[in-house]
């Protein structure tokens, strides 16, 4: 017995490389790994301790949806409690958003190259996906996204810093976006990278959910936060949408080390406006250090530099791998050319730009 033909003609979803592999790739272990967008600033010592008490009680089930991160959520970003819903990453949120919007003979329409998942959740549902070709600066095109869309549409994601690019929605576009969709459509932001948004022309997603608009903001835990091994993600929609979302969730699926430990980081603000600064103070650096080069980027408002391959990306991420560097190469994203770069302390940027200068 076969899977079903749309399951079967899926790929696996690729990641980037992990450190173990490659390791044993490069026949070494003195890697740095640029190629996941992780935070090499590590997480915050309160969750590091949060992580370690919820040890203590790993026998027992996880709350559904934890009372005390739910009300740090809410409190952080000024939401209501029902308008929000927390899960194994963003990557369950999205996949469900389609599962419970979706079906055969319906569509979801998105940006591509962007994020594997939103074509992945379409199949799994049975929906057709229907991919729109990003904006020249490598930003979603919401107005080809709106022509995009027909009375078969149920969902659709954008992505916005957009991965693998960086590129980032403008507020006249979004609010432009937002008069013009269909009520009978969902969008989903994946907002992933949004903490690293340092634009003033950026738009508040979180609003248009406060104001009651057929909105899912989805964000994560694993990028700024440098939780991505607890696997924490985050939803605020209108209370239906909730609602629906969590009768459709596996009843267990918060890892309770992971809640605990992003509760925790909730708490610590102090953590969270260091790491943001090091983060834009390092990928001002590097933007300084490839104009120096003149090696051609996109501009980007991510945690993240995607930029341009002196030869075919898979080639140039085998030769950085053996001078110690794990970076992506973009063309599994339909990007080929480009080598996305996760941002990391200014000395580790130095000494890949020094790796990359010896490799010309
Ligand atoms: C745009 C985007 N959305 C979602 C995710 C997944 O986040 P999580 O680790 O919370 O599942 C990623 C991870 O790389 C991402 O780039």
């Amino acid at each position: 017995m076969g899977p079903r033909p749309e399951i079967d003609a899926l790929k696996v979803y690729s990641p980037g490389t992990s450190l173990e592999d490659a390791a044993r790739v490069a026949g070494h272990d003195r890697l740095i790994k640029l190629a996941s967008n992780e935070s090499l600033w590590g997480p915050s010592q309160k969750a590091l301790e949060a992580a370690q008490q919820a040890l203590l009680s790993i026998q027992y089930y996880p709350a559904m949806q934890l009372s005390s991160l739910i009300a740090a959520l809410a409190k952080t970003h000024q939401l209501a409690p029902d308008t929000l819903v927390v899960g194994n990453g963003a990557d369950e949120i999205l996949r469900l958003i389609a599962t419970v919007y979706s079906e055969p003979g319906t569509s979801i329409v998105y940006p591509y190259p962007s994020f594997s998942a939103y074509h992945h959740s379409a199949r799994l549902a049975g929906a057709t996906p229907r991919p729109i070709r990003l904006g020249s600066k490598g930003e979603n095109d919401l107005e080809a996204i709106l022509e995009a869309v027909d009375s078969t549409t149920r969902v659709i994601y954008l992505c916005t810093p957009n991965n693998p690019t960086g590129g980032m929605i403008s507020r006249d576009a979004w609010d432009a976006f937002l008069l013009a969709i269909p009520k009978t459509v969902v969008v989903v932001v994946d907002g992933a990278y949004q903490e690293f948004v340092e634009d003033e022309e950026a738009p508040d997603f979180l609003q248009a959910v406060r104001q009651g608009h057929p909105v899912v903001v989805v964000r994560t835990f694993s990028k700024l936060y440098a939780l991505a091994g607890l696997r924490i993600g985050w939803a605020a929609a209108p209370p239906a949408v909730i609602i629906a979302l969590n009768k459709a969730r596996e009843p267990f699926s918060l890892n309770a080390i992971g809640a605990h430990a992003a509760t925790a980081s909730l708490g610590d603000l102090e953590y969270f406006d260091w790491v943001r600064q090091q983060t834009l103070e390092a990928r001002a650096h590097f933007i300084k250090l490839l104009g120096s080069r003149s090696i051609k980027h996109f501009p980007t408002q991510a945690n993240f530099v995607t930029l341009k391959s002196p030869d075919d990306d898979r080639v140039t991420a085998e030769r950085l791998l053996q001078q110690g560097f794990v970076v992506r190469p973009t063309t599994s994203f339909g990007l080929p050319g480009y080598l996305r770069v996760t941002v990391a302390p200014i000395p580790i940027m130095d000494k890949f730009m020094m790796e990359w200068d010896r490799m010309q």
